[in-house]
């Protein structure tokens, strides 16, 4: 927090950042995904991703706070988001859309062009967010989610249109 002597008035200065999940954030990790999704992953699902050399797990901290995270695996030049949460009272403040362009800007640097997942029919926030970075429902999986028996949504994000775009624009 900073304070402006002149005026007198006290400035939120938050400072947010993106680093990779360790097994030691866990507990705050697993408190989000409690409050985010009516069939939270479990630990040990958590930690079978943290040891697996085909992901890629990231956390977003606010003020050292971690407030949200986004795991991926990734085969060749396609990646498939298994997991992404905010944690509630820091929803709608710009955070998903931080940790979606970092990672998809990461992928796109290793030569990873698609990039996949399932959604909630019924998820419209995260849907939209989805749609703003230019993905698209490509598919529908019939009662994917045994909980409530909702149907998922196929998403997918294509780079490849324009990575060969480029390649001609440079060419030419
Ligand atoms: C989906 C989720 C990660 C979005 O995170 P967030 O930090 O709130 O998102 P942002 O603030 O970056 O929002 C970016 C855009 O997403 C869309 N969006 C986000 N929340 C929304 C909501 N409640 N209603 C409608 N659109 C929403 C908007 O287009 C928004 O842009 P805008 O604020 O300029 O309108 C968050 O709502 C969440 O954790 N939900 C529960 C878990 C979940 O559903 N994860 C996704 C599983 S596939």
């Amino acid at each position: 927090m900073t304070v402006n002597s002149h005026l007198n008035i006290k400035v939120e200065k938050n400072i947010w950042n993106i680093r990779d999940m360790t097994s030691m954030d866990l507990d705050d990790i697993i408190a989000i995904e409690k409050k985010s999704f009516p069939t939270p992953w479990t630990k040990t699902m958590f930690l079978e991703s943290l040891s697996s050399e085909i992901y890629k797990n990231l956390v977003i901290e606010e003020n050292a706070e971690i407030i949200g995270y986004i795991m991926l695996y990734y085969v060749m030049d396609e990646a498939h988001i298994t997991n992404f949460a905010i944690k509630p009272s820091f929803r709608r403040k710009g955070y998903g859309a931080k940790l979606l362009s970092y990672v998809i800007d990461y992928f796109k640097e290793k030569g990873v062009v698609e990039f996949f997942l399932e959604v909630r029919e019924s998820n419209k926030a995260a849907i939209n967010l989805y749609r703003k970075f230019g993905f698209e429902i490509v598919g529908k999986r019939r009662r994917y989610y045994s909980d409530t028996n909702e149907d998922a949504f196929i998403m997918h994000l294509s780079l490849r249109w324009k990575k060969d775009k480029q390649k001609v624009r440079l060419a030419g």
